[in-house]
Protein backbone atom coordinates (compact mmCIF):
# COMPACT_ATOMS: atom_id res chain seq x y z
CA UNK A 1 0.00 0.00 0.00
CA UNK A 2 2.59 2.35 0.93
CA UNK A 3 4.60 1.15 -1.60
CA UNK A 4 1.75 2.25 -4.21
CA UNK A 5 0.82 5.40 -2.54
CA UNK A 6 4.54 6.84 -2.98
CA UNK A 7 4.98 5.62 -6.58
CA UNK A 8 2.32 7.23 -7.75
CA UNK A 9 2.67 10.41 -6.45
CA UNK A 10 4.52 12.69 -8.95
CA UNK A 11 7.84 13.32 -8.84
CA UNK A 12 8.55 16.40 -9.36
CA UNK A 13 11.24 17.26 -12.29
CA UNK A 14 14.00 18.90 -10.98
CA UNK A 15 15.34 19.76 -14.35
CA UNK A 16 12.32 21.65 -14.88
CA UNK A 17 12.75 23.90 -11.73
CA UNK A 18 13.73 26.85 -13.36
CA UNK A 19 12.20 26.90 -16.44
CA UNK A 20 10.90 30.49 -16.99
CA UNK A 21 7.16 30.17 -17.70
CA UNK A 22 6.42 33.69 -20.20
CA UNK A 23 3.34 35.56 -18.54
CA UNK A 24 1.19 35.55 -21.67
CA UNK A 25 1.77 32.61 -23.83
CA UNK A 26 3.32 34.05 -27.49
CA UNK A 27 1.01 32.35 -30.21
CA UNK A 28 3.14 33.34 -32.86
CA UNK A 29 5.86 36.31 -33.44
CA UNK A 30 4.78 39.66 -33.39
CA UNK A 31 3.15 41.46 -36.23
CA UNK A 32 4.68 44.34 -36.29
CA UNK A 33 8.08 44.22 -38.91
CA UNK A 34 9.78 47.29 -36.93
CA UNK A 35 10.31 44.54 -33.78
CA UNK A 36 11.70 41.35 -36.54
CA UNK A 37 15.39 41.96 -36.66
CA UNK A 38 15.38 39.01 -38.42
CA UNK A 39 18.06 36.27 -38.32
CA UNK A 40 21.86 36.67 -39.13
CA UNK A 41 24.79 38.23 -38.12
CA UNK A 42 23.16 41.96 -37.36
CA UNK A 43 21.77 42.31 -34.43
CA UNK A 44 21.34 46.38 -34.50
CA UNK A 45 22.04 49.31 -36.92
CA UNK A 46 21.91 53.14 -36.08
CA UNK A 47 20.64 55.23 -38.91
CA UNK A 48 22.31 58.52 -39.51
CA UNK A 49 19.68 61.30 -39.13
CA UNK A 50 20.88 62.31 -42.80
CA UNK A 51 21.93 59.90 -45.39
CA UNK A 52 25.71 59.63 -45.66
CA UNK A 53 25.97 60.16 -49.69
CA UNK A 54 29.46 58.77 -49.97
CA UNK A 55 28.36 55.55 -48.29
CA UNK A 56 24.83 55.33 -50.54
CA UNK A 57 26.79 56.27 -53.73
CA UNK A 58 29.38 53.15 -52.40
CA UNK A 59 26.32 50.99 -51.76
CA UNK A 60 24.91 51.68 -55.13
CA UNK A 61 27.85 50.19 -56.84
CA UNK A 62 27.17 47.78 -55.31
CA UNK A 63 24.15 47.26 -55.74
CA UNK A 64 24.65 47.77 -59.49
CA UNK A 65 26.79 44.99 -59.58
CA UNK A 66 25.50 42.29 -57.59
CA UNK A 67 22.12 43.09 -57.24
CA UNK A 68 20.26 44.23 -60.37
CA UNK A 69 20.65 41.04 -62.24
CA UNK A 70 17.51 40.34 -59.97
CA UNK A 71 16.47 43.35 -58.28
CA UNK A 72 15.38 46.97 -60.22
CA UNK A 73 15.47 49.73 -57.68
CA UNK A 74 12.07 51.02 -57.98
CA UNK A 75 10.34 48.22 -59.60
CA UNK A 76 9.12 44.58 -58.50
CA UNK A 77 11.21 42.32 -61.10
CA UNK A 78 12.73 38.55 -60.26
CA UNK A 79 13.33 40.03 -56.34
CA UNK A 80 10.79 42.60 -54.64
CA UNK A 81 11.72 46.71 -55.46
CA UNK A 82 13.44 48.28 -52.21
CA UNK A 83 12.33 51.47 -53.10
CA UNK A 84 10.19 52.14 -49.86
CA UNK A 85 11.22 49.42 -48.10
CA UNK A 86 11.88 50.95 -44.64
CA UNK A 87 8.31 51.17 -44.65
CA UNK A 88 7.76 47.48 -44.13
CA UNK A 89 11.26 46.23 -42.77
CA UNK A 90 13.50 47.35 -39.99
CA UNK A 91 17.40 47.88 -40.71
CA UNK A 92 18.18 44.97 -39.62
CA UNK A 93 16.20 42.74 -41.24
CA UNK A 94 16.90 44.16 -44.63
CA UNK A 95 21.09 43.63 -43.50
CA UNK A 96 20.14 39.80 -42.73
CA UNK A 97 18.32 39.38 -45.67
CA UNK A 98 21.61 40.11 -47.47
CA UNK A 99 23.90 38.73 -45.39
CA UNK A 100 22.00 35.14 -44.59
CA UNK A 101 19.27 34.78 -47.05
CA UNK A 102 19.39 31.01 -46.29
CA UNK A 103 18.88 31.49 -42.42
CA UNK A 104 16.24 34.31 -42.96
CA UNK A 105 13.85 31.99 -45.57
CA UNK A 106 14.24 28.85 -42.94
CA UNK A 107 13.30 30.88 -39.93
CA UNK A 108 12.56 34.63 -40.84
CA UNK A 109 8.39 34.37 -41.20
CA UNK A 110 8.36 37.17 -43.15
CA UNK A 111 10.79 35.91 -45.48
CA UNK A 112 9.11 32.55 -45.91
CA UNK A 113 6.06 34.55 -46.70
CA UNK A 114 7.90 36.46 -48.98
CA UNK A 115 9.73 33.01 -50.69
CA UNK A 116 6.12 31.86 -51.62
CA UNK A 117 5.04 35.30 -52.44
CA UNK A 118 7.75 35.24 -55.20
CA UNK A 119 6.74 31.32 -56.38
CA UNK A 120 10.22 29.62 -54.25
CA UNK A 121 12.53 31.97 -56.15
CA UNK A 122 14.82 32.22 -53.36
CA UNK A 123 17.26 35.70 -52.48
CA UNK A 124 20.41 34.90 -53.72
CA UNK A 125 23.22 35.18 -51.41
CA UNK A 126 26.21 37.48 -52.83
CA UNK A 127 28.62 37.50 -50.13
CA UNK A 128 28.64 40.86 -49.11
CA UNK A 129 30.87 41.94 -46.00
CA UNK A 130 29.03 43.59 -43.47
CA UNK A 131 30.35 47.19 -44.46
CA UNK A 132 29.15 46.32 -47.92
CA UNK A 133 25.97 45.50 -46.62
CA UNK A 134 25.61 48.76 -44.43
CA UNK A 135 26.69 50.19 -48.02
CA UNK A 136 23.88 49.29 -49.66
CA UNK A 137 21.18 49.96 -46.91
CA UNK A 138 22.41 53.23 -47.22
CA UNK A 139 21.20 53.70 -50.72
CA UNK A 140 18.08 52.38 -50.23
CA UNK A 141 17.29 55.36 -48.25
CA UNK A 142 18.02 57.13 -51.31
CA UNK A 143 15.33 55.59 -53.14
C1 LIG B 1 19.37 35.55 -58.20
C2 LIG B 1 18.49 36.63 -57.92
C3 LIG B 1 18.82 37.59 -56.81
C4 LIG B 1 19.98 38.31 -56.59
C5 LIG B 1 21.27 38.29 -57.40
C6 LIG B 1 19.73 39.14 -55.44
N1 LIG B 1 18.47 38.92 -54.96
FE1 LIG B 1 17.58 39.85 -53.39
N2 LIG B 1 15.91 38.70 -53.61
C7 LIG B 1 15.70 37.83 -54.67
C8 LIG B 1 14.38 37.27 -54.55
C9 LIG B 1 13.76 36.28 -55.52
C10 LIG B 1 13.81 37.82 -53.38
C11 LIG B 1 12.41 37.56 -52.84
C12 LIG B 1 12.17 36.14 -52.50
C13 LIG B 1 12.89 35.65 -51.30
O1 LIG B 1 13.20 36.47 -50.42
O2 LIG B 1 13.15 34.47 -51.20
C14 LIG B 1 14.81 38.72 -52.83
C15 LIG B 1 14.63 39.48 -51.67
C16 LIG B 1 15.49 40.47 -51.25
C17 LIG B 1 15.24 41.37 -50.15
C18 LIG B 1 13.99 41.43 -49.31
C19 LIG B 1 13.11 42.46 -49.98
C20 LIG B 1 11.84 42.75 -49.26
O3 LIG B 1 11.02 43.50 -49.80
O4 LIG B 1 11.62 42.25 -48.16
C21 LIG B 1 16.31 42.21 -50.08
C22 LIG B 1 16.52 43.33 -49.08
C23 LIG B 1 17.22 41.82 -51.11
N3 LIG B 1 16.70 40.78 -51.81
C24 LIG B 1 18.41 42.47 -51.35
C25 LIG B 1 19.34 42.06 -52.30
C26 LIG B 1 20.64 42.68 -52.46
C27 LIG B 1 21.14 43.86 -51.69
C28 LIG B 1 21.29 41.97 -53.44
C29 LIG B 1 22.69 42.18 -53.95
C30 LIG B 1 23.75 42.16 -52.99
C31 LIG B 1 20.37 40.93 -53.90
N4 LIG B 1 19.22 41.02 -53.18
C32 LIG B 1 20.65 40.02 -54.90
C33 LIG B 1 16.58 37.53 -55.67
C34 LIG B 1 17.88 38.00 -55.78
Amino acid sequence: MLVSCNSSEKKSEPGYGVKKESPTPKTEASTDFRDNKGVGPVTSVTLGENIDTALAEEGKTIYANLCMACHKPDQKFIGPAPKGIFERRSPEWIMNMILNPEGMVKEDPIARKLLMEFNGAPMANQNLTEEQARAVLEYFRTL
